[in-house]
């Protein structure tokens, strides 16, 4: 009883001035003595852009489209969340001293807070950057049933926190622009959710070039179709149903809720819109990324 409670909802802790869960708060200081290995890869994204589609996605490719290895356990299993810590759970770094090599690693940190060896050693990353109107919608319904998350509170208070970096991980607009930034100087493979919706196939290619893989045409029609969203909401392994109730409840919003690009148009209202554009506008003046809002 006390653990549920100690889990339910606990205030967001800063750590370097960014807003993070309790838990992983105190991962971060541990976090920094990582040893990477050469041939990890780190999956990076700002919470909800499509982390757990490339997540499946690459333990698909790493496993030459085996699905019944990609079943072998978990999602947070198979590709270890860096920062992750909650009572009585494994943590993301004890998950790590389990996994063998070649290893998928996965965060959320703005650069400021990730662990300086994975730059150092150029660990190869791939991002994935998502709009930002479908990312602040989906986060305030993840917010709603990962009980990590403080209480979200009323849309319209969420959405202006989101707008002023007080949600947990802060800016969306620094963590897109800075990751973007460091392409000049580290191995990114750049990607956007819209364009995973898109055309798949074609983002997978890309995937596959940068890692320097190649994998029949067959197998990679194959690993499209097993990470469909559909084909992922029904799979235990990708769905996170295998996370207890009191942690992540389904009840009020499933983890793979809609997969969809455009899905703000059914939250916002139009002053809200405009607010937001306005806003978006200044925040991200000189900046050449392009999102699209809607396919
Ligand atoms: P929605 O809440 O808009 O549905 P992350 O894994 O980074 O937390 O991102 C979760 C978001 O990605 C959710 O968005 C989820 O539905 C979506 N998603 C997960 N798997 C997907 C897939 N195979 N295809 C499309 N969207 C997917």
């Amino acid at each position: 009883m006390e653990l549920i409670e100690d889990k339910s909802r606990p205030p967001l802790v800063p750590v370097k001035g960014v807003p993070l869960i309790k838990y992983f708060a105190e991962a971060i200081g541990p976090l920094q003595n990582l040893t990477p290995l050469p041939d990890d890869l780190l999956i990076s994204t700002y919470p909800k852009s499509g982390t757990t589609w490339m997540s499946e996605i690459l333990d698909m490719i790493y496993h030459g489209g085996k699905l019944e290895k990609c079943r072998r356990a978990p999602i947070y299993q198979r590709v270890p969340f860096l920062e992750f810590r909650c009572p009585g759970v494994p943590s993301g770094l004890e998950t790590l001293e389990e996994t063998p090599a070649p290893r998928l690693l996965k965060t959320h940190l703005p650069l400021s807070l990730l662990p300086r060896s994975l730059l150092d050693q150029k660990v190869k990353v791939i991002y994935i950057a998502r709009n930002a109107k479908d990312v602040v919608v989906s986060y305030y319904n993840f917010y709603n049933m990962a009980k990590l998350h403080p209480d979200p509170g009323t849309w319209d208070s969420f959405l202006q926190n989101f707008m002023d970096g007080k949600v947990s991980y802060g800016s969306w607009y620094q963590h897109v622009k800075e990751w973007w930034e460091l392409r000049h100087n580290h191995p990114i493979l750049y990607l956007f959710y819209e364009d995973m919706k898109e055309n798949p196939k074609r983002e997978i290619k890309k995937v596959l070039e940068f890692l320097g893989r190649s994998l029949p045409e067959e197998t990679v029609d194959l690993i499209v179709h097993h990470t469909s969203f559909k084909k992922m909401k029904e799979n235990p392994m990708s769905n996170y149903t295998t996370i207890p109730n009191d942690v992540m409840d389904h009840g009020v919003s499933p983890f793979l809720r809609k997969g969809i690009a455009g899905d703000w148009k059914n939250t916002f209202t139009v002053a809200q819109n405009e607010h937001f554009d306005a806003h978006y506008a200044k925040t991200m003046a000189g900046c050449d990324l392009k999102f699209r809002w809607e396919l």
